[in-house]
């Protein structure tokens, strides 16, 4: 599959590789500091993986990307451009660049699949119908659901649910794809074909990745870079093979030996 990405300006605070920079990023609930002042950096085309306790702050994270929630201090740039702080309309903009794929699949039950998939680019994106139905086909075939056009979300299995979760996501042409625990939700027969595509996916496409998951193996394969998460701050980051073949810090090695 090739996926076409929009150039945009590059700012010159950041490098031209770096796409996703989080700086001093604080957010709390309440009294409760869930992330604090943390930085970290994706490169474009990169696929990184968090892994860490629950409760860490992994999903918060991939929500503050995805504009779900607003941080209470520091910046976020993607691709060179503010997400925050930045005015509405600058947020809706560069927000159009991230796609997220959530654990409960958050599909719209009362839509068919084809137009769950075309209803975004549609309103969002400006895409005509038939432009947006021919992006949905092509997509619905790359996840092996061509026939299931007209069926609604009900019909379908949780595993066949996510493959449409993940289509929607792609046809509005992201960047940077969240990936927030999408099989833990699955029955286990269903988890190895969800991420079978995801690897294809990672494998065949320019797109960033950003996953959330606790399947360690699955990590191993896709990461070129994992962080370790806990209390809010990344302990240790690095490749896979080090990260989970011999982490420096106790506490990754404990996290690990509880998992995995
Ligand atoms: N909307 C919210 N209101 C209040 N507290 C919240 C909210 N969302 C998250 N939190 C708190 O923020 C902390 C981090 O939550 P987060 O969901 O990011 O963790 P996580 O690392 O994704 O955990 P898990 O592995 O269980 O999914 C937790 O202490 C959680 O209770
Ligand atoms: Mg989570």
């Amino acid at each position: 599959m090739s996926v076409e990405t929009s150039k945009q300006p590059t700012d010159l605070h950041t490098t031209p590789s770096e796409l996703i920079r989080l700086e001093q990023v604080t957010k709390r609930f309440g009294s409760n500091t869930v992330l604090d002042h943390l930085d970290f950096s994706v490169q474009a085309g990169r696929h990184v993986t968090l892994i860490g306790p629950s409760g860490s702050g992994k999903t918060t994270i991939l929500r503050l990307l995805m504009t779900l929630t607003k941080p209470d201090e520091g910046t976020i740039t993607v691709d060179g451009q503010r997400l925050f702080p930045a005015s509405d309309k600058q947020c809706r903009e560069v927000r159009k660049q991230i796609g997220m794929v959530f654990q409960q699949f958050n599909l719209f039950p009362n839509m068919t699949v084809l137009r769950n998939i075309t209803e975004a680019p549609v309103t969002v994106l400006g895409l005509s119908k038939d432009e947006a139905e021919a992006r949905a086909r092509e997509l619905l075939d790359l996840v092996g659901l061509a026939d299931k056009c007209d069926a609604r979300p009900s019909q379908l299995s949780g595993g066949q649910q996510q493959r449409v979760a993940i289509a929607r996501a792609l046809a509005m042409r992201p960047k940077v794809l969240l990936l927030d625990e999408v099989t833990s939700a699955l029955d286990p027969e269903l988890v190895a074909g969800v991420l079978d595509l995801l690897r294809d996916i990672a494998r065949t496409t320019d797109i960033t990745m950003l996953c959330v998951t606790h399947e360690m193996s699955f990590a191993r394969d896709i990461s070129d870079q994992v962080l370790m998460f806990d209390s809010g701050r990344v302990i240790e980051s690095g490749p896979p093979e080090q990260i989970f073949g011999d982490p420096e810090q106790d506490r990754t090695r404990e996290f690990l030996s509880a998992v995995l």
